[in-house]
C-alpha cells in the first residue's frame, strides 16, 4: 500500500518538521495507581510517553487502556477503544478491550480438547464453545508489573488446572513503546504439556475512538487463505484462498466495500470475525497488514510471528457501551488485529500446533507501528 519502510520515515521527517527531536529520545515510564478491583487488589496503571506517542497499559488483565498517535497534522488522538476508569472495565464487562488474551485465544469447540489421550474440559462462555480463555481469561486477573526500559514488564503465574487448561504456566508479556511502535513480546513456560495462543485485542479506530465508524479505513492483509467457520464461528478446517471472496485484501480494500456481501461467511460473522493464514514463513517477523484511514491520513502496519491473523469488524458493538470520554460504541466503530495461532488448533491437527511442553520456550513477537502516509 505504502513503502515498506514509508510509515516510519514519514513519522521521522514529520517529527522533524514540527520540531520533536523527542522523538529519538528514550522512552519516558511513568507509574501510577489506578484503582481497586473489588476484592482490593491493588491495580497499576504505566504511562509510556515516547514524543507525541504515549501509551498507558494497567496491571488488571495487562490491559492497553489508552494509546496516542499523532496524525498528518501533529495532532495526537486516542486510537484505541476503552473506559476512563478501572470500574468501566470491570462493571461492563467490557468486550476484551486492549487486553492480553489466554490461555488460547480466540474459540475452542465444544470448551474440549484432547492431550496426549487426555480430555480436558474448559468452560463454556460463548455458547456451546469457549472464547479467549474461559470465564476468568487473562484479561480479568490482576497481572505483576514492573517498569523496564522503554516499557513495562507483566507477569503472571497461571495454576495447573486455570480454567480446564493443564500445567502451571508463567506468562511474561513486555510492552514497549519506541520509533512509534508498540512492541508486545509474550513469553511463557509450563510444568506439563498444555496448549497456549496468546494475544492482544486491542479496538482500533485511526479517526481516534469513538469517532465514526471504521468503514472506510483501507486495509491491507498479507494473507492469501483465510480459515473459513461454521455459524458459532468454529473453524471447518479448511484453509480456502481468499482469491475472488469479500476476504481478499492482498491489495487494499476499504473496510467496508464488501462488509454486507451475499457470502455466507460474511452473514455467519455479521460482518468480518475470521482468522488469515498469514503468508509470512511462521516463526519469522513478518507483515500481517497494513491499515490507511484518509482523514487523519495515520498508518498502521501490524508484523508477527505468529501464523495468523483475526480480524474482527466491532460486529457485537451495539451501540450500549459509553466508553472514554462519554464516546458511545456502536457497531463497526473499532477493528480488531489479533496476531495468533488459528482458532480452535487444539482440535485441528492439520492447523500449527499450539503445544507448549516442559523444558519449551513459548516466544512471540507483534509490533503495532504508526506513521503517516503523505498522499
Ligand atoms: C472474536 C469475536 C468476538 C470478539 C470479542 C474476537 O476475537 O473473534 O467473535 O466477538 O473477539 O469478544
Amino acid at each position: 500500500m505504502f513503502g515498506k519502510d514509508l510509515p516510519g520515515k514519514a513519522v521521522i521527517l514529520l517529527g522533524l518538521l514540527l520540531g520533536a527531536p523527542a522523538l529519538q529520545a528514550a522512552t519516558h515510564v511513568a507509574t501510577a495507581s489506578f484503582g481497586k478491583t473489588p476484592d482490593g487488589t491493588a491495580v497499576d496503571i504505566y504511562t509510556l510517553t515516547e514524543g507525541r506517542f504515549e501509551a498507558r497499559i494497567m496491571t488488571y488483565g495487562g490491559i492497553l487502556v489508552s494509546l496516542r498517535v499523532p496524525d498528518r497534522q501533529g495532532k495526537t488522538d486516542d486510537v484505541v477503544l476503552g473506559y476512563d476508569s478501572l470500574d468501566g472495565y470491570i462493571a461492563n464487562n467490557s468486550p476484551y478491550f486492549g487486553a492480553l488474551i489466554g490461555r488460547y485465544g480466540n474459540r475452542i469447540a465444544h470448551g474440549t480438547f484432547t492431550l496426549e489421550g487426555k480430555t480436558h474440559t474448559l468452560p463454556k462462555n460463548d455458547g456451546d464453545n469457549t472464547l479467549h480463555g474461559g470465564t476468568r481469561g487473562f484479561d480479568k486477573v490482576v497481572w505483576s508489573g514492573q517498569p523496564i526500559k522503554d516499557g513495562v514488564e507483566l507477569t503472571y503465574v497461571s495454576p495447573d488446572g486455570d480454567q480446564g487448561f493443564p500445567g502451571r504456566l508463567t506468562v511474561v508479556v513486555r510492552y514497549t513503546l519506541s520509533r512509534g511502535a508498540l512492541r508486545i513480546e509474550y513469553s511463557a513456560t509450563t510444568d506439563k504439556n498444555t496448549v497456549l495462543n496468546l494475544t492482544n485485542h486491542s479496538y482500533f479506530n485511526l479517526a481516534g475512538q469513538g469517532n465514526g465508524d471504521i468503514l472506510s479505513h483501507q486495509l491491507q492483509i498479507f494473507g492469501s487463505r483465510f480459515t473459513p467457520v461454521d455459524s458459532t464461528l468454529i473453524p471447518t478446517g479448511e484453509l480456502r484462498p481468499v482469491e475472488n471472496t469479500p476476504f481478499n485484501f492482498r491489495t487494499s480494500h476499504a473496510i467496508g466495500e464488501r462488509i454486507n456481501a451475499d457470502d455466507e461467511q460474511i452473514r455467519y460473522g455479521r460482518g468480518y470475525d475470521h482468522n488469515w493464514v498469514l503468508d509470512h514463513a511462521e516463526g519469522q517477523l513478518g507483515q500481517a497488514a497494513e491499515v490507511y484511514e484518509p482523514s487523519s491520513k495515520r498508518t498502521l502496519r501490524v508484523l508477527t510471528d505468529q501464523p495468523g491473523v483475526q480480524f474482527y469488524t466491532g460486529n457485537f458493538l451495539d451501540g450500549t457501551i459509553t466508553g472514554k470520554g462519554g464516546k458511545v460504541y456502536r457497531k463497526r466503530s473499532a477493528f480488531c488485529l489479533e496476531t495468533q495461532h488459528f482458532p480452535d488448533s487444539p482440535n485441528h491437527p492439520n492447523f500449527p500446533s499450539t503445544e507448549l511442553k516442559p523444558g519449551e520456550k513459548y516466544h512471540s513477537v507483534t509490533l503495532f507501528e504508526f506513521g503517516t502516509a503523505t498522499r
